[in-house]
């Protein structure tokens, strides 16, 4: 009897190439994150099926805000118009929805959305779905040594253990796979800390265009990594 290939717990996507794969196809940018949308629900729901049990999505990090006004404001229209629904679709499929990064500076209709998403879904027991959304891993890192730093934690009282627990993916698992689309080789601040030992993946593949095929190819990578976490 062959045995299973290792599968990863945690896979964290940086999501890029909408803008390109909208360029490519003369449509206004937007359209691009509407398609990328679309592969979100793909990918939920094939992962699900896959059985991996962590999911972070890279949605919208605390750098995004230098892009054009414009563009920020049809993306977070974008959100604002799938959140509800979404949340309930996932919560249909026993998902369970997280937010990663800082509510402040977001519109409060969107704080509240989210907020909504989470509560609904609290009690789910199937894929945990995380959502980075104005979010930074600097940003997070210096927040939580903040709360520690508020709480008179001693010296000799802080371990890694304890910095873990006080960043917002503390209910989650390190990231095993970090997958980037759209040929970039950059980590862009997302899960710093997580991401210590993951094994990373990049393909040239738009995000608009990476639908299952892709994802159980990404996943086969996995499989014949040899993860040694800095031992031999
Ligand atoms: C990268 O493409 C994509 C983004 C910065 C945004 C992705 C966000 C979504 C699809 C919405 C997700 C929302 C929720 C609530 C899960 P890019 O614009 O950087 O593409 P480019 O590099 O080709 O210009």
């Amino acid at each position: 009897m062959t045995e299973a290939p290792p599968l990863p717990r945690h896979v964290a996507f940086i999501m890029d190439g909408n803008g390109r794969w909208a360029l490519a196809r003369g449509l206004p940018r937007l359209e691009g994150h509407r398609a990328g949308m679309e592969t979100i629900r793909g990918l939920a729901r094939h992962l699900g099926k896959r059985g991996i049990p962590y999911v972070t999505l890279y949605a919208f990090s605390t750098e995004n805000w230098r892009r054009p006004a414009d563009e920020i404001r049809g993306l977070f229209r974008l959100m604002a118009q799938s959140i509800k629904k979404e949340a309930r679709a996932l919560h249909e499929n026993n998902v369970r929805i997280r937010h990663l990064g800082r509510t402040e500076g977001l519109d409060a209709k969107i704080v509240n959305d989210i907020a909504e998403a989470v509560e609904l879904t609290s009690v789910n027991t199937g894929l945990n779905l995380s959502i980075a959304l104005n979010y930074g891993g600097r940003q997070e890192l210096t927040d939580a040594l903040r709360r520690l730093v508020a709480a008179g934690v001693k010296t000799e009282d802080v371990n890694e253990a304890l910095i873990n627990a006080h960043l917002d993916t503390s209910e989650l698992p390190d990231v095993d796979l970090l997958v980037r689309t759209a040929g970039e080789m950059r980590i862009s601040n997302f899960l710093l800390w997580q991401s210590a030992y993951a094994e990373y993946y990049a393909t040239p593949v738009l995000w608009p265009d990476f639908d299952s095929t892709e994802v159980d190819r990404a996943l086969a990578d996995f499989a014949h990594r040899k993860r040694r976490f800095g031992g031999l």
